[in-house]
């Protein structure tokens, strides 16, 4: 496997990070080292402590049915035998961030790109870029999900059209991936839960989230979510919340060229104001709000 090649930054729930040139790799189980299998370990024991009750049902079953475990790092290829039956995902090793267009197109072909390569002992609380436990332990499970599944193969064709729009509609779509496929969450019977996969791979997130009096939860609304600005610094100041995967999906169903042009012409939302109109689940205390940095 050849060097990576770091073209440019690009913005992720974790700040700017490089986007790699290299396109899909294979994964080298082999070449894990126990140190690797042990950072999984730690984290995925860490998390299934604290997300029953916490995250939604879908998503822990999902990754009991796929077979994660802590006992190694999963190999794609046996999740995909898994995951292709039940809703014609796959995954697919890559060595970081690709290109905007490049994830979209994935998508559209339901394919997830997994960062083959995962962090180091020191940085089990925080890591700049996505690795293989973000993107693995986060978004995988929901894959399994056939509604959700559909979601995102639809966001990846609203990518493709937007790319070739331009950088606002671009802009707007990113705000819809961040609060929803990163930082969303989910009204069940049985109370608010995590889907997001940036809240799931967190453990402060997965706690803050839905247990902090600081943070806005509010109702999920399209052209409301495409004009709110988001932290990438700190946990977020609003969480908005679906009432099912069906709404998600049924959100993504009109074309959105008439909305990106409404959604230009009106202002953006700073990531933690309420509006009158908001469906307000918690209307937050801003306790320990920074001032500024919203992007
Ligand atoms: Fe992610």
């Amino acid at each position: 496997m050849g060097q990576p090649q770091r073209l440019e930054a690009s913005m992720t729930e974790k700040g700017y990070v490089p986007v790699y040139a290299t396109g899909v790799v294979e994964q080298p189980w082999d070449d894990y080292s126990d140190t690797d299998h042990q950072v999984w370990a730690e984290l995925f024991r860490r998390q299934r402590e604290i997300l029953p009750g916490r995250a939604c049902r879908e998503f822990l079953d999902a990754q009991d049915i796929m077979g994660m475990s802590a006992d190694a790092i999963p190999k794609f290829s046996e999740l995909n035998e898994v995951l292709r039956e039940a809703t014609g995902w796959t995954l697919v090793g890559v060595e970081g961030l690709l290109p905007e267009l490049d994830f979209f197109q994935l998508l559209a072909n339901r394919q997830f790109p997994v960062t083959w390569w995962i962090r180091k002992p020191e940085q089990l609380d925080y890591i700049a870029e996505p690795d293989l436990f973000h993107d693995l332990f986060g978004h995988v499970p929901l894959l399994m999900n056939p509604v959700f599944a559909d979601y995102m193969a639809a966001y990846g064709r609203g990518g493709v059209k937007a790319h070739g729009i331009g950088p606002e509609a671009l802009s707007q779509l990113t705000r819809l991936y961040w609060y929803t496929v990163e930082f969303g969450l989910i009204n069940t019977d049985e109370g608010l839960r995590i889907y997001g996969a940036g809240i799931v791979s967190s453990k402060g997130e997965s706690i803050h989230c839905l247990e902090s009096d600081a943070p806005n939860r509010i109702g999920f609304d399209l052209e409301r979510i495409m004009r709110t600005q988001y932290r990438i610094d700190t946990y977020q100041k609003t969480y908005f919340v679906i009432d099912s995967y069906d709404q998600l999906f049924d959100a993504t169903r009109p074309d959105f060229t008439p909305i990106y042009e409404r959604v230009a012409a009106l202002d953006n939302v700073p990531a933690g104001n309420v509006l009158d109109t908001d469906r307000v689940f918690n209307r937050g205390t801003g306790e320990g709000w920074a001032d500024g940095g919203d992007v």
